[in-house]
């Protein structure tokens, strides 16, 4: 048990045991059901692959899914109510939902396995129902009994996290596809049986990913945003929950620009970062990020030059050995760096 707690804690995700009113993992874990500590460390596996996948998603963004930034409990001083914020509960809870399924999937669990209830049925021309197909229902729900109970709040802040969290579920039935194998003499294919299967976990992020950038910001009421805490006020949820928004990530925060650190609000700002630069295979998006993390931020880019080595000349030897030279290569780098005169 002390594996999947310890992982839960260097992720940030949870762990405030020791405060009065706090509710974590750890007490659930004591004083919940017995058959839930089944799934403890796969649901610490799923939210580490969200997390991830969130690092890869945004590792050219200015921010960049940084640590701080993980904590889905409600007991974090830092917790925001940004479009990122979004992000990190759609894909953690996705991320748990998936792997759970794939543990089914598996038989990984003895109380789950495929999805084999519409197997023998037709499901379209020329095809019928068969195979393992991935039992999203189950996942589903271990994702929300596990990552929903982390949000304790009942204000617009905690709506808004459950909402995201649900989103990120509906993004794993969402990508899911519909995989066939052919029968009938010599693979004519006149049958075939088909069954649906999670799509790789990367095509889940990108999905996200595309779902972050048309948030939906939530309007409230301005004066009790502002009072205090702000994104404590009250949230009449009509909007969010509208049929049409429910897969949309909402958010209630505009986001800093994350281009200056500002400890207050937890962000590290973009100076000493590694940016790409002539580099061929580069996306464009890719190729656009010492602007974005630099010089849009009043940041210069600084070249630094360093020393790789690879593996080169290699020769195939009969038989059968590759021998390799070891080949020193400078590569340049490309970093934000504060331009010289400036505080
Ligand atoms: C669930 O799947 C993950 C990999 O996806 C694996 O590491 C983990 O051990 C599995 N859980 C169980 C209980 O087998
Ligand atoms: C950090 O952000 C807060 C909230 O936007 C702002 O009031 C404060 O001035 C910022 N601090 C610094 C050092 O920029
Ligand atoms: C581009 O390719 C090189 C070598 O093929 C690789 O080391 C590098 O990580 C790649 N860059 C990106 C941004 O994918």
């Amino acid at each position: 048990m002390g594996g999947p707690l310890m992982l839960w804690a260097a992720l940030g995700i949870c762990c405030w045991a020791s405060s009065a009113s706090g509710w974590s993992v750890n007490n659930f874990l004591v004083t919940g059901p017995k058959a839930y500590l089944t799934y403890t460390t796969s649901v610490a596996l799923g939210a580490q692959s969200g997390i991830e996948e969130c690092k890869f998603q945004f590792a050219w963004e200015r921010w960049n899914c940084p640590e701080n930034a993980l904590q889905l409990s409600t007991h974090n001083r830092l917790r925001s109510a940004t479009r990122e914020t979004s992000f990190i509960h759609a894909i953690s809870s996705a991320g748990v939902m998936y792997t759970i399924t794939k543990n089914c999937s598996m038989g990984d669990f003895e109380n789950c396995g495929c999805d084999e209830s519409k197997n023998g049925k037709t499901g379209g021309h020329g095809w019928i129902w068969g195979g393992c197909s991935d039992n999203v229902e189950f996942g589903e729900r271990i994702s929300k009994l596990f990552v929903d109970s982390l949000e304790k709040g009942k204000d617009a802040r905690a709506l808004m996290n459950l909402h995201n969290n649900r989103a990120g579920r509906l993004a794993v039935r969402a990508t899911m596809r519909r995989t066939c194998k052919c029968h009938g003499i010599s693979g004519s294919c006149s049958i075939q049986t088909c069954w649906l299967q999670l799509a790789d976990f990367r095509e889940m992020g990108d999905y996200l990913k595309a779902k972050y950038d048309r948030a939906l910001k939530i309007e409230m009421d301005k004066r009790r945003l502002r009072a205090g805490n702000s994104a404590e006020g009250r949230w009449t949820p009509t909007e969010a929950f509208l049929p049409s928004a429910e897969a949309e990530l909402v958010f209630l925060e505009e986001s800093p620009d994350y281009c200056a650190r500002n400890s207050s609000l937890g962000v590290h700002g973009t100076e000493g970062r590694e940016c790409l630069r002539g580099s061929r295979n580069a996306s464009r998006w890719e190729r656009r990020s010492c602007g974005r993390l630099c010089t849009e931020c009043g940041l210069q880019v600084e070249e630094r030059r360093a020393e790789a080595t690879s593996s080169c000349n290699c020769k195939f030897q009969w038989c059968c050995t590759v021998k390799c030279d070891q080949c020193r290569q400078v590569v340049n780098r490309f970093y934000c760096a504060r331009s010289p005169g400036s505080a």
